[in-house]
């Protein structure tokens, strides 16, 4: 095993950590804003796997990332299961909004080989990286997901989507563990594909109860990782439980997963304390130091990689934004593999 990243995530402490970030590909690239312009949405490039495969393979070429990540999207299961998905300029996604008798309603049969284009686009990543990059699949975690679909669109409460939970239970369990099968089967075709790495994007943990964590987020996730590990599929998975808060401890020791992705509001040294010994961290500098750049980039990076005690891949705590400078990527990037720290 010569891959940095395989082998952080096997366990061991490497002296400089590989380095990818969420969200690399996309908008802050000119040469993604030149290609999205060709495709006639979103969704439409997602499931392009010429186009898909050029995005993952951009920051690539550009910054030499440890690791690729697969171009697609979350929302690409309830499209697997038969409901509409846009992503909107300037508001993000829009779907119908789910009811509770719509959810035995969902094609969860051959929902994962609607997204076959997906796996072709994989195949072409894998042609296109040398042998020391490594590419990293995904799916969105159920719970997270399902938020989109209860509320339509991007909710900074999701209170719709937890009402949906609270008075609708059985709906909501049904809901849940479909989505974690069609994403179970979804990250085993990607596996089988060439994805080296799976991850379970779950971006919207915050703010649970301990109940309902363990209802909706955990749950799921052990279907997924039963599901994935069942088929045969050896790859690790790293689970994102973002803003999961205390209720990261029953994450960790419940879910099944290998590694974990710390986001911005935990330290990367207490999230240590409760881990077993040797399991891969990654994360977790601030996305707004990214975008700030300058000292304050410089104090923050500097702060990860104080904390990251143990097997550490390098990240930010959640996705690059649109108006990062591409000096910056590079800053972070320099300063971690030669010691040098060119802040602007
Ligand atoms: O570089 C990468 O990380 C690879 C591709 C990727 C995208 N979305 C591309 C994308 C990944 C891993 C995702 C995951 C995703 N999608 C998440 C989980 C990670 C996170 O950031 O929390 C979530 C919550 C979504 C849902 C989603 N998709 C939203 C909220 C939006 C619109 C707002 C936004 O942040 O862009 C999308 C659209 C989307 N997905 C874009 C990209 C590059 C922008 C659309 C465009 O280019 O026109």
């Amino acid at each position: 095993m010569t891959k940095p990243i395989l082998k952080v995530l096997a366990g061991e402490k490497l002296k400089t950590p590989p380095i990818w970030f969420m969200r690399q590909a996309g908008r802050h690239l000119p040469e993604y804003l030149k290609l999205r312009a060709e495709a006639k949405d979103f969704i439409d490039f997602c499931f392009n796997p010429e186009m898909a495969a050029e995005a993952t393979l951009q920051p690539i070429r550009r910054y030499k990332m440890d690791a690729a990540i697969l171009f697609a999207d979350i929302l690409l299961i309830p499209i697997g299961l038969g409901r509409d998905v846009r992503i909107e300029k300037g508001i993000g996604p829009i779907l119908d909004p789910i009811k509770p008798g719509d959810i035995d309603k969902l094609k969860l049969d051959g929902a994962a080989d609607r997204l076959s284009m997906v796996y072709e686009t994989v195949r072409r990543v894998r042609a296109g990286l040398d042998d020391q990059t490594t590419l990293i699949g995904f799916c969105g975690g159920p719970w997270t997901v399902a938020t989109y679909m209860i509320e339509g669109k991007g909710s900074p409460t999701k209170e719709k989507a937890k009402r949906f939970g609270l008075e609708n239970p059985e709906e909501m369990q049904s809901l849940l563990y479909t989505l974690a099968d069609a994403s179970a089967d979804y990250l085993i075709g990607q596996a089988n594909a060439g994805a080296e790495v799976l991850k379970i994007f779950e971006s919207w943990a915050e703010g649970l109860s301990p109940h309902q964590f363990d209802a909706w987020v955990i749950g799921p996730t052990v279907r997924i990782v039963k599901r994935v590990r069942a088929a045969g599929i050896k790859q690790p998975i790293i689970g994102f439980p973002r803003g999961a808060g205390f209720n990261l401890i029953a994450f960790v020791d419940k879910s099944g997963i290998d590694a974990l992705a710390v986001g911005t509001d935990n330290s990367l040294s207490a999230v240590r304390e409760i881990v077993p010994a040797n399991m891969a961290l990654q994360g977790n500098l601030d996305p707004l130091a990214l975008r700030i750049g300058g000292d304050v980039l410089k104090q923050a990076v500097e702060q990860v990689l104080l904390e990251a005690k143990g097997p550490h891949i390098f990240n930010l705590g959640h996705g690059v934004a649109p108006d990062v400078k591409i000096e910056n990527v590079h800053a972070v990037i320099n300063h971690i593999r030669t010691g040098e720290a060119k802040y602007v």
